[in-house]
């Protein structure tokens, strides 16, 4: 095989291999957590924020609650006065499924970023994320959906 034909025929992969892993990493550190949906609030245990890093427990910043009742995922940030903030993934500007990026919202269709509050940080979004009450006891927390 020439090189023209080698580069025509593989060099395809040069550019799909590191964006299909910068891709998959992105996701990866997305944690769905598991829920029990009862009395109009979903039910996750705070375990559900721990994990295994190095042989140490450390917790997560955040979880995905993938309700299906709501049309769209529910982040839940943790917030550095020991709370928790749970918004409706759904951009205001138009309705496309929001992604995380660190600590933010971030709308793959126009762009719109979004605080882990769920604020607005940068358009063309104008409102904030629908955002939901929280409550919780020494076991869980209850995101209160309706
Ligand atoms: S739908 Fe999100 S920025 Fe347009």
């Amino acid at each position: 095989m020439h090189r023209k034909d080698f580069i025509r025929k593989f060099g395809y992969l040069a550019v799909a291999l590191p964006a299909s892993t910068y891709l998959f990493n992105s996701c990866a550190g997305l944690y769905y957590a598991s829920f029990v949906e009862e009395d109009g609030a979903l039910r996750i245990p705070k375990s559900e924020f721990l994990q295994e890093k190095g042989g140490k427990q450390i917790e997560r910043e955040m979880v995905v609650v993938q309700n299906r009742s709501m049309g769209y995922p529910i982040g839940v940030f943790r917030t550095p006065d020991g709370g928790y903030k749970a918004s409706l993934m759904r951009c205001t500007h138009r309705g496309c499924e929001l992604s995380i990026a660190g600590s933010t919202y971030s709308c793959p269709c126009h762009g719109s970023e979004f605080d882990r509050s769920g604020k607005v940080l940068e358009g063309p979004a104008e409102e904030n994320l629908r955002s939901f009450e929280i409550t919780a006891d020494s076991e869980n927390i209850y995101v209160h959906v309706s």
